[in-house]
């Protein structure tokens, strides 16, 4: 529950609203070592604290890497850190993505929007242990092309072996020439092979519903098909409630759920 104190060693700006931080130990290298899909209690002194997912490389241990997204106070404090500030880090908590019980499997990672900062680490995971793995296909959606994230990385994943990226958005504008529409309707172009796939779908929650239909509709069995929750959270760990969803607590049985846990409540509109 003690939060470590961390230095901001980077800020890079990704879109207008979202930005990268890299932080390291301020006492030193400490194994920093996660699971991809696992997540951070970030507490910007005076401000709050708040639960970020960790998008980095889970095979780099010297530091921890974040996405965030200004949508309020503490985010916003967050995206305005000057380097060498100090930031409370508790964690890494929750459940992570299914990647032993991907392997052997083709991997499709479904996003949308800040959605792709949780799937990054698997991406990176499946990338530098290609033998694991069969085809990657990456499928991301964003509102408009000034939203994609990293899109850098985007072009150099689309270049590796075996991998398919797929990216949408919402409104193209005059200079885009890709893909628009929603993420579902990318699903017509990518090379899958349902019955020896996992899918790992992180995104708001209306488009998590309908990729999961899709992905069923294709015929991946439900048991691999994975989603990864969000709610409020104070405590992180399992104490406090406010993160509960049905009979689970999302920072602690999650983020990441198998859509046959998810399935009874994504049916629930009030949930
Ligand atoms: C497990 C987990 C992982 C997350 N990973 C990331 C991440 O990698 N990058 C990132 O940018 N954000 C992530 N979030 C969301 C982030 O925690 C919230 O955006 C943040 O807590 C908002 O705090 P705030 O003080 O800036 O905004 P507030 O002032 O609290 O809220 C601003 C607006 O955002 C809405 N909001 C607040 N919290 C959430 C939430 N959890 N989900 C949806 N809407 C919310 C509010 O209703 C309000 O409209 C994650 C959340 C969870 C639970
Ligand atoms: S955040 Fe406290 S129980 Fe989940």
């Amino acid at each position: 529950m003690v939060p470590q104190q961390y230095l901001v060693r980077d800020v890079s700006k990704e879109t207008a609203d979202t930005f990268t931080l890299k932080l390291e130990p301020e006492l030193g290298a400490n194994g920093n070592s996660f699971r991809p899909g696992q997540f951070s209690m970030l507490w910007v002194f005076g401000v709050g604290e708040l639960p970020i997912s960790i998008s980095g490389d889970p095979a780099q241990h010297d530091q921890l890497v974040y996405t965030v997204r200004s949508v309020g106070q503490a985010t916003n404090a967050l995206v305005t850190q000057a380097v060498g500030n100090g930031i409370g880090v508790r964690g890494p908590f929750g459940t992570g993505w299914p990647l032993e019980a991907a392997e052997g499997h083709d991997v499709i990672v479904v996003a949308g929007g800040i959605g792709l900062a949780p799937l990054r680490p698997v991406i990176y995971e499946v990338l530098q242990n290609r033998e694991r793995y069969g085809r990657l296909v990456i499928l991301y959606g964003a509102r408009s092309p000034h939203d994609l994230l990293y899109r850098k990385e985007l072009a150099a994943w689309a270049r590796q072996r075996d991998t398919q990226v797929l990216i949408t958005v919402d409104y193209g504008g005059m200079n885009w020439r890709g893909h628009v529409g929603v993420v579902t309707t990318l699903f017509k172009y990518a090379r899958l092979k349902p019955s020896n796939s996992t899918a790992m779908v992180c995104g708001p929650e209306i488009m998590m519903r309908f990729v999961t239909l899709e992905l069923e509709s294709h015929g991946l069995d439900r048991s691999n098909v994975y989603l990864s929750m969000e709610r409020n959270m104070k405590c992180g760990v399992g104490f406090c409630g406010h993160c509960q969803y049905g009979p689970y607590f999302i920072c602690k049985d999650g983020p990441v759920f198998s859509y046959e846990q998810m399935r009874p409540m994504l049916e629930k509109y009030e949930i």
